[in-house]
């Protein structure tokens, strides 16, 4: 082993070793995977890494990047060389001297976040489809970076308990894992959930999730793509990669309802969905829309409905019933069944910022301070709820929360390599079984 390099920066030494307190006495493993984030720049600059350069990862190294001052980007990794390309473009333009990043940190291909975590970085974003995430949290925590991690990050059971066991390692070694379930983030969500737990609406009594939505992008088809390729860059449209869209998009709405009912999962749920106006083949075999009613342990019932279709109303908001009001929580708003008039109304008016800068600024205050944050727990949660909803739908039955997370079900491919795997068949409600 090398001998350990001089720190001459104080500060940076301070806040690190504020942040490795807790693996001081944990396992070997541990205390180096923080070790060598204090080693690694020598100076109190936090270095960046981004797994996934597409919309979102772009998005997320800019937030990133805006939390503070002392942030370089250093590295960058993706499946696509034309991504990472038109990522770096992107972002060289706009990061100033942020963006840091050398051809040789550059990576490209499946095993690109491996090698990418390899690099001298202290805080990684994992940005790729969500089929991904298990594998690379896993290796992020163990390689002993800090995480920001989207949503959701499994897609099926397998994946889900993998990134339990990973959360658990993140805990031990006082690691990070920032979640990109962004309304978590958001100050008017967040004052609008504080006076529904404050007592504002009374007991709960039953939830309404809608995220009834339009279409999203199609990236086409080239004859030079294999069905994996293909697959990938049209990621949205096939359950090993995305989950299906309640896992992918509706998730944000789940999250609240878990957020509501205190972060404890629903006991059953029920669902009924389909593929009505998505039905041809580019759109893979999922299904276009879900409802499903979810079930906790005190009676409190969570119906959600979940749409991707052109041409119909659209709304994004969710409706929590109580024993003495309502709330709209994307709304920020609470109205008292007692108070007539404007004296029942409640409705944020407190500072609005971008929930995607928040949840960087908190994540890097987090690190500099040795206050860790670790979302992985509700994230977990939230994910495996969406999967055992569409679960529920798939199949046509009861689906319980046990059954969900003692699922064998692994969505995985064959392998990772460029050649052509199948397209699943679309689900039929009565003959689809869940593993
Ligand atoms: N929090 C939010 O509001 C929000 C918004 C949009 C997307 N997202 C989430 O962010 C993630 C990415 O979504 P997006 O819209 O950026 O998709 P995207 O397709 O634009 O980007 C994904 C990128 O990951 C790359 N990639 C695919 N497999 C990879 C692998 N194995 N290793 C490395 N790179 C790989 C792709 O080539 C692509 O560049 C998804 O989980 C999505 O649900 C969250």
């Amino acid at each position: 082993m090398s001998p350990t390099p001089p720190i001459k920066d104080p500060s940076r030494r301070d806040f690190l070793q504020k942040s490795s307190a807790a693996v001081v006495g944990g396992s070997l493993v541990a205390s180096l995977g923080v070790a060598r984030t204090v080693h690694a720049a020598g100076s109190d600059t936090l270095r960046v890494g981004l797994i996934g350069c597409g919309g979102r990862g772009s998005g997320a190294a800019k937030n990133a990047m805006q939390a503070e001052d002392n942030l370089q980007l250093v590295a960058l990794a993706d499946a696509f060389g034309d991504q990472l390309d038109h990522c770096k473009k992107i972002l060289e333009r706009t990061l100033g001297k942020k963006y840091a990043v050398n051809d040789e940190n550059c990576f490209v291909g499946f095993d690109a976040y491996k090698q990418l975590l390899e690099t001298d970085l202290d805080v990684v974003l994992l940005c790729t489809p969500p089929h991904f995430r298990p594998a690379q949290l896993r290796a992020a925590i163990e390689a002993g970076k800090h995480v920001f991690c989207e949503k959701p990050v499994a897609v099926d059971p397998t994946g889900v308990r993998s990134v339990l066991e990973t959360v658990e390692l993140a805990k031990q070694k006082n690691l990070s894992i920032v979640s990109g379930l962004c309304w978590r983030y958001e100050y008017g969500v967040r004052a609008t959930m504080d006076r529904i737990k404050d007592g504002a609406i009374g007991d709960i009594v039953s939830i309404q999730e809608n995220y009834l939505a339009n279409t999203l992008w199609h990236r086409g088809r080239k004859d030079s793509w294999s069905e994996m390729e293909y697959q990938m860059r049209n990621w949205l449209y096939f359950a090993w990669l995305s989950g299906d869209h309640i896992v992918e998009q509706h998730i944000h709405s789940l999250d609240k309802a878990l957020w509501l009912m205190d972060d404890q999962p629903p006991v059953s749920c029920t669902g009924l969905g389909g593929r009505q106006a998505r039905t041809d083949e580019q759109w893979g075999h999922i299904f276009d829309h879900f409802a499903v009613c979810y079930e906790w342990a005190n009676g409190v019932k969570t119906f959600a409905y979940t749409r991707q279709m052109k041409g119909c109303h659209n709304d994004v908001d969710d409706y929590v019933l109580g024993t003495k009001g309502s709330a709209r929580i994307l709304k920020n708003e609470i109205t008292r069944i007692d108070k007539p008039g404007d004296e029942g109304k409640w409705k944020y008016k407190g500072i609005k910022a971008s929930m995607y800068d928040i949840e960087h600024k908190e994540l890097f205050a987090g690190i500099r301070s040795g206050k860790i944050i670790n979302n992985g727990t509700y994230m977990s949660y939230s994910t495996l709820m969406a999967i055992m909803g569409r679960e529920a739908c798939y199949t046509g039955q009861k689906i319980t929360w046990e059954q969900a997370m003692n699922s064998q079900q692994d969505l995985s491919p064959p392998a990772y390599a460029w050649t052509d795997i199948e397209v699943p068949q679309v689900a039929v409600p009565g003959k689809t079984k869940l593993a």
